[in-house]
């Protein structure tokens, strides 16, 4: 059974408070997925890990302290995500949270749904998900964020940007190179995620939303940007 890639911002899960809707309507896209695919769901730290790695880089803690703390947030998240999808009873979540690519090969032989975090420091979550696609040699990454996609220039700021619905790796790593990557700074992919599917020619779905991720998956028409 082929298997599906996603990687979920932890700013999508826990905006500021849980996000119930969201993982409702999570669990409802997953429970379709999972009648024909098996499905990864890589989920980031958000502001958790924000706040707490700038509380301990601010008392003077070492990269890899700030790092394992990070970790610690992506994987409550991972906890969330997967107790919330096994409370629906139509699909098996793991219970324990995998810390290793073997992990996640084992987990997925026992469960429609396998959800994780980081798996190690000096990483972020979306560099991850592309290290776990290619090594359950997955073509594509959905990357779940919370904007509907990549715009030409930031909406926010110029009134003038464009949607762009396919653009080429190249293109994108144009484009990221002129967004000076400051650490904390958000970009709809990040550096290590971008240089990973770019090198292993791995296709990108950058998508808002549940009802998107399960109509991109199921080849049909959605909103939201393809890089490859
Ligand atoms: P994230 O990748 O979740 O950061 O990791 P983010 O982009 O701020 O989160 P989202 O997308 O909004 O959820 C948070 C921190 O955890 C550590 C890093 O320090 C990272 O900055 N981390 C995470 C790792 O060290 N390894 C990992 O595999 C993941």
């Amino acid at each position: 059974m082929k298997t599906i890639v996603v990687s979920v911002g932890g700013s999508i899960i826990v905006p500021d408070k849980v996000d119930y809707a969201f993982l409702l309507s999570l669990r409802k896209a997953v429970e379709a997925i999972a009648k024909k695919y098996k499905i990864v769901i890589c989920t980031g730290g958000g502001r958790t890990a924000r706040e707490y790695i700038s509380a301990l880089r601010k008392a003077g803690a070492g990269n890899h302290t700030q790092d394992i703390v990070g970790i610690d947030a992506t994987r409550l998240n991972a906890r969330l995500v997967a107790s919330f999808l096994s409370a629906g009873k139509k699909v098996k979540a793991n219970a324990e949270i995998p810390k290793s690519l073997g992990d996640i090969k084992e987990l997925l032989q026992v469960n429609n749904c396998v959800v994780c975090g980081g798996l190690g420091p000096g990483k972020t979550s979306d560099g991850t998900t592309a290290e776990i696609a290619e090594y359950l040699g997955a073509d594509t990454i959905y990357n779940m964020t919370n904007v509907k996609g990549l715009y030409t220039k930031d909406p926010r700021k110029h009134r003038d940007a464009k949607f762009l619905p396919l653009i080429s790796h190249e293109g994108f790593h144009d484009m990221m190179a002129k967004v000076k990557e400051k650490p904390g700074q958000h970009f709809v992919l990040d550096s290590e995620a971008e240089r990973i599917t770019r090198e292993k020619n791995m296709e990108v779905i950058i998508l808002k939303g549940a009802c998107n991720l399960q109509k991109a998956v199921e080849g049909k028409k959605f909103e939201g940007t393809v890089i490859e």
